[in-house]
């Protein structure tokens, strides 16, 4: 595999970013530094859709320019994944000059292909969703069941792109490629979908929606978001109608797009038509993540129940992101929902991160120091059993990467600490110690710390500090990939003095969080 290319939808920046917005960007992160351990060249593109009713509104509520209100949120969301440790390639603003031009061509070459036609209109949109929802997709009041709102009854002429022509090859296409919607399941959904699509309006009349590009040569109308949004995935990389550049000849396709279960319907039936209108390769995967909830509760402003991934940090004093990115990244089976409350956030991460992996390591050292002073002595050097369950762990981890099953891939390293740590109970060095069994002392503590460097390798997506701070401490190299990781990676030899140990991971102990900070 020579490169490795995701992305994550663009998030509306009429708000600052909540901890579902970072749930995401977690995920592809994880994905994306685990596959940096397979390829020569992982390419992350994130990013902040900037247009449409919902700011243009949301702005001038506030006595704003739109721009300078997008320029205002934009940063925010930058600065939650600088938090975070969001380790990304690139960040694309859909306001950005050089997007603008390329969606203005895109709009163009589909006009003159036929694909796009002007058509009078009367339907009903929802600003929420930023598009027309037809009568079945409302609950029995009327109302978005997504964005409890009332669409509005929208009559214009607009531009529409022929969706309808495309509808069979999509569903050749899911059909053919079961793994292309990721989990599979999902696919159902939206092969249902595709039995009643209709073209879709892909312009909005100015006079209603001014925030927005024009379509070129049709100053009145304004380029519906979602052609615009969708674009950001192939513009980001400098795709251009007549001469794609360098950089998107070597990422496009993606290897998977990583979205949010509601905006599915735009990514696996608008985008694969828009892509096949401009013939363009498919992406080779859509992962669609479920949704997370605070408490069991959906996130709303007006419950006053958003969660923001800063005050989370804020509140448990964190200094590193790591054990917010684990306990994330691991909050839902692969597409299901998940949810985030404090008790269980520092339970598990203070039962994970501490106890099992941080302890485990922390000991070990220590009682190489007691015991040897940090000594590792040839004959200490011997197979063992657990090297086994590391490769073993290895090539599960990668498995259910293949498949983008990061919570999944999680429990597996889980399950090598715990048997790592059973090894310890049951080998107990410090009564091999106390019997002057120094050998067998030494071989045990040899054999968990090798098992640890593979940990850190292992960990290392989720938690990057902590693992670099694991790999420090054993002198292990953490760049090695993980095809290339043998379990020889222990030295003999001085290891580590009293003073270079530190516990890689402190425990939250903090009082449990104070509502008033978020
Ligand atoms: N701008 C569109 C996406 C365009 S992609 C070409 C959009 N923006 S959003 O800000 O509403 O959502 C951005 C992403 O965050 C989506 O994938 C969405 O599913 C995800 N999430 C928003 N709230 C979420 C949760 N509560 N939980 C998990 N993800 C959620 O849609």
């Amino acid at each position: 595999m020579e490169k490795f290319y995701t992305t994550t939808a663009i998030d509306y920046v009429n708000g600052a970013p909540h901890i579902g917005h970072a749930y995401e960007k977690i995920l592809t992160d994880v994905i994306c530094r685990h596959f940096s351990q397979r390829t020569s060249d992982a390419y992350m593109l994130t990013g902040c859709d900037e247009h449409g009713i919902k700011i243009q509104k949301t702005s001038a509520s506030v006595g704003m320019q739109p721009q300078e209100f997008c320029d205002m949120n934009a940063a925010k969301f930058a600065d939650a994944w600088k938090l975070l440790d969001i380790n990304y390639s690139q960040l694309i603003r859909t306001t950005n000059p050089e997007h603008k031009k390329i969606v203005q061509k895109i709009f163009k070459k589909l006009v003159e292909k036929g694909d796009i036609y002007k058509h009078s209109y009367t339907g009903l949109y929802c600003a929420g969703c930023e598009c027309f929802v037809s009568e079945k997709d409302l609950d029995e009041n009327g109302f978005c069941p997504n964005h409890k709102a009332k669409p509005e009854v929208v009559e214009e002429e607009n531009y529409f792109f022929k969706l309808t022509k495309y509808k069979d090859a999509i569903i050749k296409h899911i059909k053919e490629n079961p793994n292309f919607i990721v989990p599979s399941f999902r696919a159902n959904e939206v092969l249902n979908q595709l039995e009643n699509i209709e073209d879709i309006s892909v312009s909005r009349v100015k006079s209603n929606v001014s925030w927005g590009i024009p379509v070129d040569g049709d100053d009145n109308q304004i380029i519906y978001v979602w052609i615009d949004a969708l674009s950001n995935y192939i513009t980001a990389l400098g795709y251009d109608t007549e001469n794609p550049s360098e950089k998107f000849k070597k990422y496009w396709p993606a290897d998977v797009q990583v979205i949010g279960k509601d905006i599915l319907k735009f990514h696996s039936i608008y985008w694969l038509a828009i892509l096949m209108a401009l013939e363009i390769p498919l992406p080779k995967h859509i992962l669609a993540h479920g949704w997370i909830t605070i408490d069991e509760t959906k996130m709303s402003k007006s419950l006053g129940n958003v969660v923001s991934p800063s005050s989370v940090m804020e509140s448990f004093e964190m200094v590193e992101p790591d054990a917010l990115r684990y306990y994330m990244a691991t909050a839902a089976p692969c597409g299901k929902d998940g949810n985030y409350s404090d008790n269980d956030f520092k339970e598990k991460v203070n039962a994970h991160l501490a106890n099992s992996m941080g302890n485990l390591l922390n000991r070990t050292l220590s009682m190489l120091v007691k015991y040897f002073d940090g000594e590792i002595k040839p004959e200490f050097v011997v197979d063992s059993p657990l090297f086994a369950d590391c490769k073993k762990a290895i090539e599960e981890v990668k498995h259910h990467f293949n498949y983008y099953e990061v919570a999944e891939a999680a429990q597996k390293i889980t399950e090598l600490v715990d048997n790592t740590n059973k090894f310890v109970t049951d080998s107990a060095p410090w009564t091999l110690a106390k019997e002057e069994k120094w050998n067998e002392c030494g071989q045990v503590l040899y054999t968990v710390l090798e098992v640890m460097c593979v940990v850190s390798s292992l960990i290392y997506p989720y938690c990057p500090n902590i693992a670099s701070k694991m790999a420090k401490q054993l002198s292990y190299d953490l760049s090695t990939k993980l095809d290339d990781i043998e379990i020889k990676n222990i030295k003999v030899g001085k290891l580590i003095s009293k003073e270079e140990i530190s516990p890689v991971f402190l425990r939250l102990d903090s009082e449990l969080a104070d509502k008033s900070k978020k």
